[in-house]
């Protein structure tokens, strides 16, 4: 199995290129089988989860061609809801972006259940709530079945009982091929959101108040092809953030939105960190003890809990008590475990972590539970004095492109190597 061998204390220099949004991605890729021809998608992110969503796509008889490390051009003209790679489909939770292009596209759906990450009970009423509105039959067992009696969605309000990121996007895409208005109200406002907007109306939907709470979507007869590029990814960008404050150094990260940092920043400066912003571009500079602060995870635009176990690995070597406080998961404390093998000192109670600081930490053999866990514990071994190894790194390359060649790059001392004779896989330098 392979693992990454980190060997901690290098602080971070030089410049980091932030990838295409992961979880933009994830649903632009599904929802490309609404298109009725050829789209180009740029700046994708290859990462094993947007592959695997492409294999599906042509296992459904998309022709996926591509183009260069980060583009790739699909064609659905001759794909159909039917004959999915349902094994790859079950492994991913995005999979269920393909219930919404299908209904919408075909009036028919099959796809699995959702896998991913492992953060307790992770529903899908809301998603069944929204294809219900929009006039589909959903049947859920261990595949989820739908079809559509009148052959096409109509048009509908939908109320989301909780905000939802997946529910918002699914019904999104289900409702631009619908027959008449869909209105979401209660959405989740992610940047995601927003860039899955932009592409479906660049396919030429008609999408209006992405990254509000009220989305309104005004259903058209078919998309035709175009050319998208996804925007950067909000929470690569803060796992590096999170990486330079806790080791300290100084890394100008590229590519980015500053706007959709701002809660990071936020929060980074009060940990004592300088975050300068430049156009497209933040650099991000620590050095000495970082301060304690408390952070409360919350949808967009408060601060993401997708960056609470990166954030919770700089407070564990912050200086005084931190309290963390999940507002999305109940279950996303998994990685405090592994954190403590490394002398962290973190007491967990249902949603909240209580933080005490400690000096250092020490290196560990640790497996990363979940995806930003793992990069959660990667930082933790940056961090820490000696080697630690991490486990499971199948679950960090889902999300983080080249992550460990990027890290190199900034100085860190990090391989990835395949026991049980401990080779070195090659790393290509990020660039
Ligand atoms: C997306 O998951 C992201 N995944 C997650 O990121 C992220 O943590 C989450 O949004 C919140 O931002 C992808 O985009 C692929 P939700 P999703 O629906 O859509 C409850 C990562 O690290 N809920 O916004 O599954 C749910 O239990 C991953 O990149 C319902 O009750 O999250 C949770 O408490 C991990 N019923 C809350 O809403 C539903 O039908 C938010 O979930 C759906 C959700």
């Amino acid at each position: 199995m392979e693992r990454y061998r980190i060997r901690g204390g290098n602080r971070l220099h030089g410049e980091v290129e932030i990838s295409g949004a992961k979880n933009a991605a994830v649903a632009i890729i599904p929802a490309a089988l609404m298109v009725n021809g050829k789209c180009r998608i740029e700046n994708l992110p290859r990462i094993s989860d947007t592959e695997a969503l492409l294999l599906i796509l042509e296992s459904l008889g998309a022709k996926v061609e591509r183009i260069d490390r980060s583009t790739v051009e699909i064609d659905t003209t001759n794909a159909t809801w039917m004959g999915a790679d349902y094994d790859r489909m079950r492994r991913i939770r995005a999979s269920y972006y393909f219930v919404g292009s299908m209904l919408g596209r075909f009036g028919v759906a099959r796809t699995t259940m959702p896998g991913g990450c492992n953060f307790g009970v992770r529903p899908i009423d809301q998603h069944v709530k929204g294809m219900n509105a929009l006039g589909a039959e959903v049947d859920i067992s261990d595949f989820i079945t739908a079809h559509v009696p009148g052959g096409r969605l109509r048009g509908a309000s939908v109320y989301l009982d909780k905000v939802s990121v997946g529910a918002t996007m699914n019904i999104m895409i289900a409702a631009v091929l619908a027959e008449g208005r869909t209105v979401i109200e209660n959405a989740a406002r992610e940047p995601h959101i927003v860039d899955l907007a932009n592409f479906l109306n660049s396919m030429g939907a008609d999408v209006r108040g992405a990254g509000t709470d009220t989305i309104k979507v005004n259903g058209v007869e078919q998309l035709h092809g175009g050319v998208y590029t996804i925007i950067p990814d909000q929470i690569e960008a803060g796992t590096y953030m999170a990486a330079t404050a806790a080791i300290g150094g100084e890394v100008l990260i590229k590519n980015v939105i500053p706007k959709h940092l701002d809660c990071i920043t936020a929060k980074l400066r009060e940990m004592g960190v300088t975050v300068e912003e430049y156009g497209e571009s933040v650099l991000v500079r620590s050095a000495g003890r970082l301060r304690r602060a408390n952070v409360k995870t919350q949808p967009y635009p408060g601060f993401p809990t997708d960056m609470q176990p990166q954030i919770g690995v700089a407070l564990a070597v912050a200086e005084g008590t931190s309290v963390i406080t999940e507002g999305v998961w109940d279950h996303r404390y998994k990685y405090i475990n592994e954190l403590r093998k490394m002398g962290a000192a973190v007491t967990v109670d249902g949603r909240v972590a209580v933080v005490e600081g400690v000096e250092t930490l020490r290196g560990a053999s640790v497996n990363a539970c979940d995806l930003r866990a793992g990069a959660a514990m990667v930082i933790a071994g940056l961090c820490a004095r000696g080697v630690t190894l991490v486990e499971d790194i199948q679950f960090i390359e889902r999300g983080y492109e080249n992550f460990v060649g990027k890290l190199r790059l900034l100085g860190a001392d990090i391989r990835i190597i395949d026991e049980p004779d401990g080779t070195e896989r090659d790393t290509a330098a990020a660039g």
